[in-house]
């Protein structure tokens, strides 16, 4: 039986013939597809790693890569690399010859021979950079900050670089990157997570904000304009569902458009809970994002099962492990598709702004997340409930219409 031919007159049931039927559908290509579904609205996107990109997998088999690959084929036009076009993988050591482009080309190849639209993550953060960016001969301040680390060994302590030579440095990098992919990459993450979590300050601690200062934002949206003044240039956060982490995101776009920065879009991770946000929230979030006039992008949906993620809007890479422990949720099936079709319904509601919605990840198997099981796909490409609710939602949006 093909649930998916099955005319149902309500989102209930066929939420309720969804769950039923979840674990004996073998996956298909004739399913419907998120990209067709939402064609009048939005594109629908994925991060893809260099499995993907490559057909060759490292921890999965052949047979099981093959099997990401034609799910990302069938169901989404847009993708972005996961971590294939972050410093520490396209610009690994100091100077003109320090670039690897290998794996970033395999991921342009990949989505120009498929028709994708293509997305470039990340110019500037504060994590995944390697070392040699900071240093210089500048001793480091006596009191070390409780920044965060610049990737997974730990933050740079030594001494530094001067503003100049790391402004220099981020020039020559986004030259290079945004120059070498122009008219193909068509929207980059140029500033990634620069929002403090907590406390009154704007801007998160780092390495960048210490040795440049607040300014390294606009210099860094500027020096991408140079180099693709074609480009979507945008502005990449998560935790956007928080109304004070909001509230900082719209003072620095103002602060930014006050200043002429070519700041086109804003990027909302969207890493959430089946907990939290609900439709009226992320209605509330959307609305009040919405009145900086710019673009929305949903850049890295996932929505957590796991008991260990329920309570934490967080999307710091150094706290992830903890997101996904404990088990899943009572009921995680069910409560991932309301989750979804809540989510869905707002972004359908504002999609006059919202212009992309892209998952963290094609299915739960090539997810960050894996144990929090937060995608609309299982770990063998099957639809799971959740990918149902989402279609009902396209269709409950073309019936209003
Ligand atoms: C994550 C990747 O999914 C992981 O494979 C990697 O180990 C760490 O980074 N916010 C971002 C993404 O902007 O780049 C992060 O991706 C997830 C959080």
């Amino acid at each position: 039986m093909k649930i998916h031919t099955l005319k149902l007159n309500s989102q209930a049931s066929m939420l309720t013939t969804a769950l039923l039927a979840y674990g004996t559908t073998a996956w298909s290509a004739d399913l419907p597809t998120l990209r067709d579904a939402f064609k009048d609205h939005f594109l629908v996107g994925t991060a893809i790693n260099r499995a993907v990109t490559t057909g060759r997998g490292f921890r999965r088999s052949s047979e099981q890569v093959n099997t990401d690959i034609a799910l990302v084929k069938a169901q989404f036009n847009q993708v972005v690399a996961e971590n294939e076009m972050k410093w520490d993988s396209l610009h690994p050591r100091p100077g003109a010859d320090g670039y690897d482009f290998r794996a970033a080309d395999a991921f342009v190849s990949f989505g120009l021979n498929n028709n994708m639209y293509l997305v470039g993550h990340t110019l500037v953060w504060h994590s995944q950079t390697p070392h040699w960016v900071f240093a210089g001969t500048n001793p480091p301040p006596n009191t070390a900050s409780a920044a965060p680390g610049t990737n997974r060994f730990g933050r740079y302590n030594g001494p530094r670089a001067s503003r100049e030579e790391l402004l220099q440095r981020m020039r020559d990098h986004i030259h290079t990157v945004v120059g070498r992919y122009k008219g193909k990459i068509k929207v980059w993450d140029v500033v990634n997570e620069a929002l403090s979590d907590g406390g009154t300050n704007t801007l998160r601690t780092s390495l960048w904000t210490e040795i440049i200062g607040p300014d390294f934002i606009a210099k860094a949206f500027q020096y991408a304009h140079e180099a693709d003044p074609d480009a979507i240039l945008r502005y990449n956060d998560y935790g956007l569902e928080s109304s004070a982490k909001r509230r900082k995101l719209i003072a620095l776009i103002q602060s930014l458009q006050a200043q002429k920065v070519p700041v086109h879009a804003i990027g909302s991770q969207t890493h959430v809970s089946v907990a939290w946000p609900s439709f009226a929230e992320m209605d509330r979030a959307l609305t009040e994002m919405a009145t900086l006039g710019l673009p929305i992008h949903i850049t890295e949906l996932d929505v957590n099962s796991a008991e260990g993620g329920q309570r934490s809007f967080g999307a710091d890479i150094a706290n992830n492990a903890a997101t996904t422990q404990g088990g899943l949720v009572s009921d995680a099936d069910r409560k991932l598709a309301e989750a979804y079709a809540g989510l869905f319904r707002a972004f359908l509601k504002h999609d006059p702004q919202v212009k992309m919605v892209t998952f963290w990840g094609p299915n739960d198997a090539n997810s960050w997340r894996a144990n929090g099981k937060p995608l609309l796909f299982d770990g063998n490409s099957q639809p799971k409930p959740a990918f149902h609710a989402v279609l009902a939602e396209a269709k409950r949006a073309a019936a209003a219409k």
